[in-house]
């Protein structure tokens, strides 16, 4: 008869062999690619000793190919709960020593328990992604798996924030699980995402690309807007996630965290009155204006690197977090094109589902014009954000600085589309088109028989601009509530959302809207 000492001898050294995962030889190699093991990142990531594991002695039961014979400790994936900055929150980390984080039945069965508990607990999941993909020894199984998988990112989708984390490879369907998800965190140098690697593509169009080239961290964050977060290390990745969950609920019946501020909800910014150029057609940076604005200057932006025509991120307004979007107008003069419009959108639609007010910075000319443009479809494209914006009911505040022209000012979350409060500063200009355009075509018969039809078109630029490119036509309407000094922004937003936080707004019952995608 064993004792209970030898009994629990046996737990210890089997719970030493699964937290060995690969062994040493694996581990090892792991260190050497310049990559963390699962059990080390979920350290790093929790709070100190707040890891709870579940699962650790799931076992695969697959006998195809020998694999009867062959042991993966803890199924190649960690999983179970903790706190970060003492919210609870769920986790999985693939691990990439137990035949290579590959994803069978079992494995996905570990994750989809965590997703489930995620779910019903109304905490954050955080998928630590590091995984050949699919066990190809399990064949349909390690299919099944994934649909699963996928199935509960759907359906957690707007109920719970879901943070996917590449640290590793992440190929084939592997890539669909991530980008189901809320936000997707990549490291230079070990992450990579694709559908089909770059040998496949060799195989099949001749195109040679580097694993790097084709789905590393630049790619995806620069290119693709498949990620959202790019850093150097995954010490400044885990930074990252407690970064953004700072600004987010832990689901969507709550409110975002509230974070005390010592900077005045009502100081004065001189530096805005002139941030905006004399000449309309020079350039500015709209992160400086938003950085003035927010509290103690601190901006967490989301996909700095892709479109960066459009800034979204996150920053606070007297300790209350907000979702900003911004046309910048360093940027292709903050035109907006299909990136930013996806970009935007995608944004929109998660501050609205986690009850994260809407501030919108408006300075742009338009939709962007050519022919690449229109044929890879900016109707249906910049559709989404229209959509997007009239969907959203958190509060929405929009802050025109200058340029709000023709559908793009509709669609910068005017009152039209349901804004709560629009500012202008006395530099905006709303109107249907910039005066050169304008003049151009309402004035063409007078400037072609004008003497000298040069002095003629400056004087009609000049008019046009006097009488309609301001906000005033626009405030005597009621389409903006107030022209401010840009000195005011940071008091005035921050007054319209306190009166706005009791807002509540429905919509008509429907199964789920049509966006178009
Ligand atoms: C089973 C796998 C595996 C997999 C890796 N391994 N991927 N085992 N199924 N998918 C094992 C390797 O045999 C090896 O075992 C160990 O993991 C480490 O792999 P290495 O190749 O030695 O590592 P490395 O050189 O770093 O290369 C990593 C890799 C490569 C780039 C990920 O392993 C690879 O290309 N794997 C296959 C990727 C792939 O095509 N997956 C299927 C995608 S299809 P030992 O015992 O030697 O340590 C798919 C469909 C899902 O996912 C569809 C869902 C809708």
């Amino acid at each position: 008869m064993e004792t209970i000492e030898t009994k629990l001898k046996i737990l210890q050294q089997k719970r030493e062999i699964i937290e060995k995962g690969g062994g040493e030889k694996r581990i090892q190699k792991q260190h050497q690619s310049g990559k963390l093991t699962a059990r080390e990142r979920i350290e790093k990531l929790l709070d100190k000793d707040s890891f709870v594991e579940i699962d650790a002695f799931v076992e695969h039961r697959s006998i195809q190919f020998d694999m009867q014979y062959t042991k993966a400790p803890g199924e190649g994936v960690v999983t179970g709960y903790g706190t970060i900055d003492g919210r609870l929150v769920f986790v999985f980390a693939q691990d990439f020593t137990t035949i290579g984080g590959s994803l069978g039945e079992m494995h996905a069965a570990k994750i989809c328990k965590v997703m489930d508990m995620a779910n019903k607990m109304g905490a954050p999941l955080i998928g630590l992604n590091d995984s050949g993909g699919a066990r190809i020894q399990e064949g349909v199984d390690a299919l099944k798996g994934y649909g699963e998988i996928f199935l509960r990112n759907t359906l957690s989708s707007g109920v719970i924030p879901q943070l996917s984390v590449i640290l590793g490879p992440c190929a084939g369907g592997a890539v669909y699980s991530p980008a189901l998800t809320d936000f997707v965190f990549m490291v230079s140098g070990i992450s990579k995402m694709f559908i089909t690697g770059p040998q496949v593509i060799k195989a099949v169009t001749g195109e040679e690309v580097t694993p790097e080239e084709l789905g590393g961290a630049t790619a995806h964050n620069e290119k693709s807007g498949v990620a959202h977060f790019i850093s150097q290390n995954e010490e400044q990745c885990f930074e990252q996630i407690k970064k953004l969950l700072s600004y987010i609920p832990s689901n969507n019946l709550e409110d975002p965290p509230y974070k005390a501020t010592t900077d005045d909800p009502a100081k004065i910014i001189p530096e805005l009155n002139t941030i905006i150029p004399v000449d309309p057609n020079k350039p500015y940076d709209m992160k400086d204006v938003i950085k003035l604005v927010v509290d103690n200057n601190d901006f967490f932006e989301v996909q700095p690197l892709y479109a960066q025509n459009l800034i979204t991120g996150f920053a606070r307004l007297s300790g209350h977090s907000v979702g900003i979007l911004a046309n910048n107008p360093k940027h292709l003069a903050g035109c907006l094109d299909i990136n930013a419009s996806d970009k935007a959108a995608r944004f929109i639609r998660f501050c609205d589902a986690f009850n994260i007010p809407l501030v919108t910075f408006t300075d742009t000319p338009g939709y962007l014009p050519g022919v690449a443009q229109e044929h890879g479809g900016i109707i249906r494209h910049g559709a989404k954000l229209l959509y997007a914006y009239s969907e959203a009911t958190v509060p929405k505040l929009t802050v025109i600085t200058r340029k709000a022209y023709g559908g793009a000012y509709i669609a910068m979350c005017s009152r039209h589309l349901g804004a709560d409060q629009v500012f202008a500063w006395p530099t905006a200009e709303i109107a249907v088109m910039g005066p050169e355009g304008a003049a151009n075509i309402i004035f063409k018969k007078e400037i072609e028989n004008s003497e000298d039809p040069i002095t003629t078109r400056q004087q009609k630029i000049d008019e046009y601009r006097n009488n309609f490119a301001n906000p005033y036509q626009a405030a005597a309407r009621g389409y903006v509530d107030d022209i401010i000094e840009p000195a005011a922004t940071r008091a005035k937003l921050i007054s319209a959302l306190e009166m706005l936080m009791s807002k509540s707004e429905k919509r008509p019952a429907k199964k789920h809207g049509n966006i178009p995608v």
